[in-house]
């Protein structure tokens, strides 16, 4: 039988986690395939993507720099999910009967890891404010959308880029700047950092709880650290709180369900195996 290959994209590429996951999710299924690491530069992602078919893969994962970029270089030539579209992003390309696809899947990982934790949460009762306007942002915003979130609240420190999003949302969020931050928490029930602060506890959030009124849930799609200081205070101020480690495996699994046409079993000790190998990466 013919081993079926599919890799993750990116630049640079040696730190991504994909390969862990998908290789490991390969060993258990028993299936004939295999998953690398292949660095592109951005001033070779276009040839690549436009002779994709050459590559000779079942698909691929598309990480930073290039989700966007792939976007705009295959938009109006492959067949996108809607939520592509919408994010204006992809991060899945594959083929099926000789067709390529693209899709975004972080929301799909967001989600999943959100009620894994939250298992009666229906998100159109809930308001949600989510901190920060970039890439990540656009995919939990466009997808809290599509599962009609009661309330969809985006702030963020350079106001332009939540404008932005608020127009392409046709007026469906409401925007601010980071000022009185606690008046907002305590306005929502979910709170979500997408920012980058929180990426090895570095120019951090400042958020004062003694002005936060009720308990909330805060979720920060960062894994590294797992304990965000964002979280790390919500914790001690007893809120409930989601590390972002379940979103990064979650958003692999469509992903592989598209490339070898199996949805993976995902066990707690492979939970455990892949948050360790990504908090030492
Ligand atoms: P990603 O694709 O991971 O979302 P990005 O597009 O660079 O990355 O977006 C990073 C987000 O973190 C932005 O919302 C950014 O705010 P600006 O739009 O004002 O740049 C936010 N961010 C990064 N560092 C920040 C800081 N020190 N304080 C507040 N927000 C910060």
């Amino acid at each position: 039988m013919e081993i079926k290959k599919a890799a993750v994209i990116g630049y640079p590429i040696k730190h991504s986690l994909s390969p862990i996951i998908h290789n490991s999710w390969i060993e258990n299924e028993n299936i004939k395939a295999n998953y690398q690491k292949i660095e592109i530069k951005p001033q070779n992602l276009e040839n690549f993507l436009l002779n994709f078919k050459e590559q000779k893969l079942a698909g691929v994962n598309i990480t930073v720099p290039h989700k966007e970029e792939a976007y705009k270089i295959l938009k109006n030539k492959i067949i996108m999910s809607d939520l592509a579209n919408k994010i204006e992003a992809i991060n899945t390309l594959y083929i099926k009967n000789g067709q390529i696809y693209g899709d975004s899947t972080d929301y799909y990982g967001f989600k999943r890891a959100l009620l894994e934790e939250e298992p009666d949460l229906k998100i159109e009762t809930k308001k949600i404010l989510i901190i920060g306007a970039g890439g990540a942002a656009k995919a939990v915003i466009f997808g809290l959308l599509t599962d009609k979130a009661k309330q969809i609240t985006v702030i963020n420190r350079t106001e332009i880029k939540a404008k932005i999003l608020k127009e392409k949302s046709n007026n469906q969020i409401v925007i601010s700047g980071l000022e009185k931050i606690e008046e907002k928490i305590t306005a929502a029930d979910i709170i979500i950092n997408t920012t980058s602060c929180g990426l090895n506890n570095l120019n951090n959030l400042k958020i004062d709880h003694q002005k936060i009124k009720g308990k909330k849930i805060f979720y920060d799609i960062v894994y590294k650290p797992l304990l965000t200081k964002f979280l790390c205070d919500a914790q001690e101020n007893n809120h409930k709180i989601i590390t972002g480690i379940n979103m990064l495996i979650y958003q692999a699994l469509p992903a592989f369900n598209y490339f070898f046409d199996i949805k993976p079993k995902i066990t707690e000790t492979q939970k455990k195996i892949f948050t360790e190998k990504a908090l030492n990466n």
